[in-house]
C-alpha cells in the first residue's frame, strides 16, 4: 500500500534521489513515502531545477512496483498520478478550478501548484517501477508569478504529513484504476481535465516557430493531440515537441 511506511528528512538533495538511492542498496520496499522540508536539489522535469528556495513546500516521492502494467500501458502511470494529484487538491481546495498541464503539471486557476517527476526503475532490461516525485506548494514564492500555493486560497495550516497522507489516499485509489485495468476511465477523466483543452491558442516548437490552434486530448501513446488552426490537422506531439505559456 502506498503510505504504509513513511520517511521524514530535515533536508536532502532530492527526494527523488534519495529514493533511487535506497532502492539501489536494496532498502526501499513498495509503497514507502519520502518527505522533506528542504531539497537543496530538488529536480524538476526535462532536466530543470525544482524550486525549493522555501522550507514547508512539500516534496513527496514514493516507489511503486509497477510489473503489473505491460509495457504499452505503462504511460497510464502518469495518468494515473497526474489525477490522484489534480483529486487531492480538489479535496483541499473546495471549489477551485484544478486542470492538468499536459503531461502533468497541476493548475489551480491556471497557475502551477504542483508538478510530477516520473523515474522509471530498470532492472536486467526491464522496468520494475517508478520512484514517483511529486512538489506542491504550501506557501507562494515570491518572484514566480506562474506559480501559485495552497495558501493562496485557504488560510488553513497545510501540514506535510497530513497532506502526504491524503496524497498517498488518492495514488492508491488510482492504483487500484490500474491494476484493475480502467483505461478508458482513466483516460477519458485525464482528457476532461487538461487545461485549456479546446482552447484557441499558441504553441512554440522547438525551431521557435509559434502555431496556433487547439489541444484535443492524447492520443495512444500518450502524446498531445494539437489541432492546427490553419488547415484543421490534427498532429501528435510528444514531450519535447511542443510547449505552452501560462
Ligand atoms: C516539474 O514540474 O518539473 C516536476 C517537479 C517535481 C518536484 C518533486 S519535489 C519531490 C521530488 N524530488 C525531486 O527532486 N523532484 C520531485
Amino acid at each position: 500500500m502506498i503510505g504504509h511506511k513513511l520517511i521524514l528528512l530535515h533536508e536532502i538533495d532530492s527526494t527523488n534521489n534519495y529514493a533511487a538511492r535506497l532502492l539501489e542498496q536494496g532498502k526501499l520496499e513498495h509503497g514507502t513515502v519520502i518527505l522533506a522540508g528542504r531539497q537543496t536539489a530538488g529536480r524538476g522535469q526535462r532536466g530543470n531545477e525544482w524550486r525549493s528556495a522555501l522550507e514547508n513546500q512539500l516534496a513527496y516521492s514514493v516507489y511503486a512496483e509497477t510489473a503489473f502494467l505491460s509495457a504499452d500501458r505503462y504511460w497510464y502511470l502518469n495518468l494515473a498520478v497526474s489525477l490522484a494529484v489534480k483529486a487531492t487538491v480538489e479535496s483541499l481546495l473546495h471549489g477551485a478550478e484544478v486542470r492538468i498541464k499536459w503531461p502533468n503539471d497541476i493548475l489551480v486557476n491556471s497557475k502551477k501548484l504542483s508538478g510530477i517527476l516520473l523515474e522509471t526503475q530498470w532492472r536486467s532490461g526491464a522496468i520494475r517501477g517508478a520512484v514517483i516525485g511529486i512538489g506542491m506548494n504550501i506557501y507562494p514564492e515570491p518572484n514566480l508569478p506562474s506559480a501559485c500555493a495552497l495558501r493562496d486560497f485557504s488560510g488553513e495550516d497545510f501540514r506535510m504529513t497530513d497532506l502526504a497522507v491524503s496524497l498517498s489516499a488518492q495514488l492508491n485509489l488510482f492504483f487500484e484504476k490500474l491494476r484493475n485495468g480502467e483505461w478508458n476511465d482513466l483516460l477519458n477523466a485525464y482528457e476532461a481535465a487538461l487545461w485549456r483543452r479546446d482552447a484557441e491558442q499558441i504553441a512554440r516548437l522547438p525551431d521557435g516557430s509559434e502555431i496556433a490552434g487547439s489541444i484535443r486530448g492524447i492520443d495512444g501513446g500518450g502524446n498531445l493531440l494539437f489541432e492546427h488552426a490553419a488547415g484543421k490537422e490534427i498532429k501528435s506531439y510528444g514531450l519535447k515537441e511542443i510547449a505552452f505559456s501560462y
